[in-house]
């Protein structure tokens, strides 16, 4: 069996890795990583790599930063020929990047098949770039992996054929199992012993300035009672400074974004995280960390019905209402989800081997 990782964003790295590893176990496979180059920086791509002993992408397209038609339309472009030479019997795409919905559309009129790894999430919010790439890789997929059973409903109800969708579990949480034990040997950057942190990147959130400086305001107060760490995100870093939105008026620890250990380490040992991403909605959830989503939906929400995520939406005032609540010592508790238990891509393996004998 031939098969491709399309991997580009930070979040695939993690996904792609314990798909990769499962693979390599077995005969008569054979793989290649071909990364697009949407993320580019050390600091957002190679670290990810070495942390995560992934081989050097056989591939890369070097597709760098564009508007979402030119970035799109450049990884197809760069992609095409090489699915032409190596006619993979499949194409492996994750999660709901610009690289997965431009890579599924490339193989779909190739006639070459595609798995989409998390598939069937939905905010039903259109105006997210990410929403649009899962509805149209979900509809063109061969193979449906779906990290939690809100997935598969989804799917049904968008008439995708049940015999496509297999209820597989979180590759993402595969990669945290693993990296655990390593992440508690991680000394992780200068930051005190009780600390929130935060993480912002969506462009819904940071690309409304007002808002931002808003947000800014809200954690320089809370910052009084609790030091906030911040890796900042390329995207918020450009944002904050061509606003001039200042972050030195409360107790902040700013970073550049950090390796994947460094941040678990930050994630379990923080008294609450407070996050616009996806994949820090189910990384706290695992690991029972209390988080503050500042998104008004959200594509995950097994995480806010089982987990320790609460939808606080961009409303500032009720971010600073749960943040004191929390500081009073009121957390939400949670259970780990069904099949999140660092298994699932030995059970996207099985899927796929099946499919292809
Ligand atoms: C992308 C994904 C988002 C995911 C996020 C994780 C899409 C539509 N969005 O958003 O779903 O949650 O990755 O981080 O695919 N930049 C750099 N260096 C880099 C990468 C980006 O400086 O290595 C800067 C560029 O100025 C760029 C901006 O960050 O314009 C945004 O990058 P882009 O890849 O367009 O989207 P993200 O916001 O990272």
């Amino acid at each position: 069996m031939n098969v491709i990782h399309i991997v580009g964003a930070r979040p695939n790295f993690m996904k792609s890795a314990p798909v990769f590893r499962a693979l390599s176990n077995r005969p008569l496979v054979q793989q290649r990583i071909v990364h697009t180059g949407q993320h580019y920086d050390p600091n957002m791509s190679d670290v990810f790599f070495q942390q995560l002993a992934m081989p050097v992408p056989e591939f890369n397209l070097q597709v760098g930063s564009a508007s979402h038609a030119q970035q799109t339309a450049e990884i197809m472009r760069r992609f095409e020929p090489i699915v032409i030479e190596q006619r993979p019997d499949w194409v492996l795409v994750y999660g709901d990047v610009n690289s997965t919905v431009a890579a599924s559309l490339v193989c779909s009129k190739l006639g070459i098949r595609v798995a989409h790894v998390e598939a069937g999430l939905r905010s039903f919010d259109r105006r997210m770039p990410e929403e649009i790439n899962r509805l149209i890789t979900d509809q063109l997929s061969d193979l449906l992996f779906t990290p939690s059973e809100d997935g598969n409903r989804n799917l049904v109800r968008e008439g995708i054929d049940t015999a496509k969708i297999h209820f597989v579990g979180n590759v993402m949480i595969d990669t945290l199992v693993r990296m655990l034990p390593r992440a508690a040997l991680e000394r992780p950057p200068d930051v005190p012993d009780e600390y929130a942190l935060v993480t912002l990147h969506r462009p819904s959130n940071v690309d409304d300035l007002d808002w931002l400086a808003g947000m800014i305001d809200t954690l320089a107060t809370f910052s009084k009672q609790l030091p906030v760490v911040f890796p900042i995100h390329p995207r918020t870093r450009e944002r904050l400074q061509a606003a001039r939105i200042s972050v030195t008026n409360g107790t902040f620890h700013l970073m550049d974004p950090i390796p994947y250990l460094a941040f678990l380490r930050l994630q379990q040992k923080a008294k609450v995280v407070i996050t616009d991403s996806g994949g820090i909605q189910e990384e706290t959830t695992f690991l029972q960390v209390p988080c503050l989503t500042v998104r008004d939906n959200t594509e995950r929400p097994i995480t806010v019905d089982m987990g320790t995520n609460e939808l606080v939406g961009r409303d500032l005032a009720a971010l600073s209402t749960a943040l004191s609540r929390i500081l009073a010592g009121t957390t939400k508790r949670g259970n780990i989800p069904l099949l999140w238990d660092g298994h699932a891509a030995e059970r996207i393996v099985s899927v796929l081997l099946q499919a292809c004998s």
